[in-house]
């Protein structure tokens, strides 16, 4: 068929297009997905009509997120039907959980895989060419860590750079660990040759992932570096020490802390070395003692407190996020209420606030208490309205400060302004100048300030946007040896 001018371009069998669900661990490993395509000669696609492959890399944390999936396959039924040579991928952390009922329920799903196997999908896509069935392929540990693979970076100036994987903890309400196996730490020399290696390409700004970064390095230590058992304690802030001196790094941020871990050197880094920036997230939960012990999160909120207070003695400007939980079974007005004092004490600067959801083959799905959900959704909307209160204050106080923005690109509601972010992750919106670019840093004033965001005036040029990439490259590599990776065509976050 002999395509007319007003017909639909041909969708190219070696193109993609990717739909991240879930964490910034999530986000990491599509970089990593979609630098394999890369590899394989795919080319990014606008949007999922547009690409041959299509691949939803799911999440499963609360229960929304399986239904969006599911409602996100169905609604992509019709496309296939329409486009039969369209190949359909799940993976990520809903495939591992859910693992051959994704192709029960979406039989016209291509390959699932799940949490462990990225590095398998050239041979999985092989297989599902050559198969009627949909190729489902789940393992139980990581061959391959991700970091290990090809990246195609979704901004040229930030890079998500892991430093473990897994958790070890054993909170009631959370399906992690079970997705995502026991936790491995990579080596020290390994992270920071990969940053050396990010910087070079241009980035400026790495955030560092781990479900619990404070326990980074326990592992090794137990495999030789300070004695059977002994773990060490000190590593991460060794790393954050060492990520010091990367000549060219301007920040690095970390996520996510575990309070019962914390350590004073971690604070002293976050002092101390320049390109840490003043920003902590560090999760709350809930602020009763009582639901703290069921949650099995090892700390009380006098501890939690204790924290907040040498964060902000020791890290002057500190900014704090948390995450809460509203509703965990058995939570009582009055665990709620201790819940909102806390909330109250720390301050927080923002928060991610969550209804309790049940996660199958969780502890806390056997409980005692699970809670009507127009309770929990009442307690829920009373802390959402207590985190605006906070939130907006703290933004008040910013109004006719001078801060630094790295600008990360267009604001996604006005084009005519572009959007960067503080040191303390503040988002601000400035308007468009010529230095204003993605990846440059500049001074901007503070002149507004809404719960959410603040808007300001550029006053001046700090560092200018790094020249574009247009080429892409290959897999750092464990050992940061090998060249860094592929920045094609950078878009905001
Ligand atoms: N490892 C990270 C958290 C990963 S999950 C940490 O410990 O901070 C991100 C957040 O999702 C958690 O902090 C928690 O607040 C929320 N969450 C996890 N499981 C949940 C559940 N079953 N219901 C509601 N929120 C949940
Ligand atoms: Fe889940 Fe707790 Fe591990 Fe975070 S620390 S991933 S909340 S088990
Ligand atoms: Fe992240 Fe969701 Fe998996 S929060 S680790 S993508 S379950």
């Amino acid at each position: 068929m002999t395509p007319s001018s007003t017909a639909p371009a041909p969708v190219s069998p070696r193109s993609y297009f990717i739909r991240t669900f879930g964490c910034q661990m999530n986000e990491h490993d599509s970089e990593r997905v979609a630098g394999v395509l890369e590899t394989m000669g795919y080319r990014r696609a606008a949007s999922a009509e547009d690409a041959g492959l299509v691949l939803f890399n799911t999440c499963a944390i609360r229960e929304n997120a399986d239904n969006k999936l599911y409602g996100q396959l169905t609604s992509l039924k019709p496309l296939k039907e329409a486009q039969p040579t369209k190949t359909v991928v799940v993976g990520g952390c809903l495939a591992q959980k859910d693992q051959a009922r994704v192709a029960e329920r979406a039989p016209w799903v291509d390959v699932v895989y799940g949490t462990h196997n990225i590095a398998r999908l050239p041979a999985l896509l092989a297989e599902a060419d050559s198969s009627s069935l949909p190729v489902v392929e789940i393992l139980e540990h990581t061959e391959t860590f991700p970091s290990a693979l090809p990246a195609r970076r979704e901004v040229a100036h930030h890079a998500w750079v892991s430093i473990s994987i897994g958790c070890n903890n054993t909170c009631t309400f959370c399906i992690v660990p079970s997705l995502r196996g026991p936790e491995k730490s990579r080596r020290l020399g390994d992270i920071v040759g990969e940053v050396r290696a990010l910087v070079d390409d241009g980035v400026r700004e790495v955030t560092l992932l781990g479900q619990n970064v404070n326990s980074y390095g326990r592992d090794l230590a137990r495999a030789g570096r300070a004695g059977p058992g002994r773990g060490n304690r000190t590593l991460f802030a060794e790393l954050l020490h060492a990520l010091g001196d990367v000549e060219g790094l301007h920040r690095v941020r970390f996520t996510s802390p575990h309070p019962k871990d914390f350590t004073s050197d971690v604070f002293a880094a976050m002092r101390d070395v320049s390109n840490v920036c003043e920003h902590l997230h560090l999760p709350l939960q809930s602020g009763s003692d009582r639901v703290l012990k069921r949650m099995q999160r090892a700390y009380s909120a006098r501890r939690f407190l204790d924290l907040v207070a040498e964060a902000r003695g020791t890290v002057p400007g500190v900014a704090i996020s948390t995450d809460i939980i509203v509703g965990f079974p058995g939570e009582t007005e009055q665990d709620f209420a201790a819940t909102l004092a806390v909330t109250r004490a720390a301050a927080f600067d923002s928060a991610f606030t969550f209804e309790y959801s049940k996660r199958p083959g969780t502890a806390a799905v056997d409980l005692e208490g699970h809670l009507d959900p127009a309770v929990v959704g009442e307690r829920y909307r009373r802390l959402a309205a207590l985190t605006r209160e906070l939130s907006a204050a703290a933004n008040a106080r910013e109004v006719g400060c001078s801060r630094e923005l790295l600008i990360e690109g267009p604001s996604k509601t006005d084009g005519s302004r572009m959007s960067g972010r503080t040191r303390t992750n503040r988002l601000v919106h400035v308007p468009r100048t010529p230095e204003a670019r993605p990846g440059a840093l500049v001074e901007a004033v503070v002149t507004d300030a809404a719960s959410h965001y603040l808007l300001g005036k550029v006053a001046h040029l700090v560092v200018a946007a790094p020249a574009a990439r247009l080429a892409a490259s290959p897999a750092p590599g464990e050992g940061g040896g090998r060249r860094p990776l592929p920045v094609v065509g950078a878009s905001p976050r």
